[in-house]
């Protein structure tokens, strides 16, 4: 595996894999699974794999966690490299931005509910950042979890409004043994908050199966379940539960027949967690 800092580097590098398939995995580093299992789809399906870590300023609001977003790029390199990572693009921020960017890309509608709404910016830096990067690696697929829903369909709308010519692969969640899924701001949870954050999966899991046994009418039922059960555990504050159409985030009055996203996002002292489920429908 090859560590590139630059731009330029990086295109060169790529020139001799033109005419073979590259897959790229957009990160932030602090790798674990979930992150892995994006790397390992990809090179089962690519001939080159490409990850980035890169922790995008633009992405994080005035009061976000951007200085103490944790990082450790030996460890990352050590797992990338295992997980089949054949280039590792980690550019500084004087790399990515050597001015402050004029252009940015934004995308309407879907950006505007769950995380949309309580972080103002944060798809837009996204989206941004990941249209750049698509231009500097030109991929043939991109592979990201739905762990960050919302930002699957939020780059599914870019590519497809802008044409980039990149395949988009959405790959499931990937959770700690008990249910909690895996994230890089895990590590911020104290042990009492991360035995408390399991809740966030139990109730989504219960939600899930009330779902498939047609238990509810409408989403408003599904969100009230889902909330009454995230309040049991004291340490919990939401910050939102919706039920939406999924991939265009639109709200859903009947529940028949829809494919539905059931999304949370919940603090637990200055970390803010979220999870989701995804129902098919009939
Ligand atoms: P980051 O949070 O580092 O996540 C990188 C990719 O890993 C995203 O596609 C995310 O959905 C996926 N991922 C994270 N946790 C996962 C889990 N438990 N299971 C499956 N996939 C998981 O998302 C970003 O970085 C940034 O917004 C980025 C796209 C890199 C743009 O800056």
């Amino acid at each position: 595996m090859k560590i590139i800092e630059t731009i330029e580097a990086l295109r060169q590098e790529l020139k001799p894999y033109r005419n073979q398939t590259i897959g790229f995995v957009p990160t932030m580093g602090y790798l674990h699974e979930g992150h892995l299992s994006l790397v390992r789809r990809a090179s089962q399906e690519c001939d080159i794999v490409v990850m980035s870590i890169f922790v995008n300023p633009l992405q994080f609001g005035p009061n976000e966690d951007l200085d103490r977003y944790p990082r450790d790029l030996p460890r990352d390199a050590a797992l990338a490299e295992q997980a089949g990572v054949d280039f590792l693009f980690h550019p500084s921020v004087e790399e990515m931005y050597p001015n402050p960017t004029l252009t940015q890309i934004v995308v309407s509608k879907v950006t505007e509910p769950l995380c949309g709404a309580s972080r103002p910016g944060h798809f837009t830096g996204v989206a941004t950042v990941v249209g750049k990067l698509f231009h500097i690696v030109m991929p043939d697929r991109a592979y990201f979890g739905l762990k960050d829903a919302q930002q699957v369909a939020v780059i599914q709308q870019m590519v497809e409004d802008l044409n980039f010519p990149v395949t988009i692969v959405p790959c499931d969640i990937v959770r700690e043994p008990d249910g909690l899924a895996m994230s890089s701001r895990n590590v911020y949870l104290s042990p009492e908050e991360r035995k408390q954050a399991v809740i966030l999966s139990q109730a989504l899991f219960a939600a899930k199966k009330g779902l498939e046994e047609g238990e509810w009418s409408t989403a408003d039922e599904v969100n009230r379940f889902v909330r009454e059960m995230i309040l049991t555990q004291p340490l919990a504050e939401i910050d939102y539960v919706e039920t939406l159409a999924y991939p265009s985030l639109q709200p859903v009055d009947e529940l028949k027949g829809q494919k539905v996203i059931v999304a949370v996002a919940v603090r637990f002292g200055k970390t803010r967690l979220i999870d989701n489920i995804l129902h098919a429908g009939e």
